[in-house]
């Protein structure tokens, strides 16, 4: 079933392509990441206006720290310019941040901002903006299994409680609708550790694009992909619909 108004309610994006945009133009990486920046801000102000109820980005993964400690701190830095510069507006627009990943071990700096980002916010009822920062999925399954296995070793948790809503009540995404689209830019097509439980049945979006190049006009394109989707969640196609329509085999 399609339809035409609907607007996916969780969309994750996986923000790839700031150092090819920045190698493109002669520049060094870290202005990839500064451009990368300012389309971020664009597009969580549009998803916000759209109606998307839960957006996620992946800012920084557990295996980005393999880069050179310059673009790493670069990238940090950049954090904290952007919550500087944003935070009141995110707040004003009732935007709640939140963050999927172990911040704790980002700079000092970045860790205050961050925790200042979700204080507060944290009464807003709009939309959801979830930050992944060192964050991997199977690092965080990881994680939430060995809860889990604390829980049961200390008799607080019998095994025949063990079923997929505690695992996905013990990752950073608890609470929260699994994405029913993930866009990503850059032209890779893979998931590079990012919400592989969650993404179960997410429809993908792949953009050339370089992040940021990924205008808000881009993000409507993306998200009017999306509505042409069949999604059957391991269900028949319904009654008199035999073939999946070609739009719902887009890519
Ligand atoms: C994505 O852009 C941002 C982060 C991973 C932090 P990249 O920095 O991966 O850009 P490319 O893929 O090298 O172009
Ligand atoms: C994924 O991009 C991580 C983020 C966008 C934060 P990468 O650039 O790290 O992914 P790979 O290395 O191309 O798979
Ligand atoms: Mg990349």
């Amino acid at each position: 079933m399609t339809d035409a108004n609907r607007i996916p309610v969780h969309v994750g994006i996986v923000m790839d392509g700031n150092g090819r945009w920045a190698r493109a133009r002669g520049l060094p990486r870290l202005a990839g990441h500064n451009a990368g920046m300012l389309a971020m801000k664009e597009i969580v102000k549009r998803a916000a206006s759209l109606g998307v109820r839960h957006l996620t980005v992946y800012a920084f993964s557990t295996e980005n720290w393999k880069r050179a400690a310059e673009e790493v701190s670069g990238i940090f830095n950049l954090l904290v310019v952007y919550v500087d510069r944003e935070l009141a507006e995110l707040n004003a627009n009732n935007v709640k941040v939140r963050i999927l990943g172990d911040y704790g071990k980002l700079p000092a700096n970045a860790v205050e901002r961050l925790k200042r980002s979700i204080e507060t916010t944290a009464n807003n009822d709009g939309m959801r903006f979830n930050i992944a920062l060192n964050y991997g999925s199977r690092d965080e399954i990881t994680r939430g299994l060995r809860s889990i296995a604390e829980d049961a070793l200390a008799g607080r948790l019998a095994l025949s409680e063990l079923d997929e809503a505690l695992i996905s009540d013990r990752l950073y995404t608890a609470g929260m609708p699994d994405p029913d689209l993930i866009i990503r830019t850059g032209g890779e097509r893979r998931l590079s550790n990012f919400l592989l439980w969650q993404s179960a049945y997410s429809e993908f979006v792949f953009s050339d694009a370089y992040w940021p190049d990924f205008s808000p006009r881009e993000f409507e394109k993306a998200l009017e992909e999306y509505r042409g989707r069949e999604r059957r969640f391991g269900d028949a196609p319904p009654a008199g619909q035999n073939n999946p329509s070609p739009k719902g085999r887009v890519e």
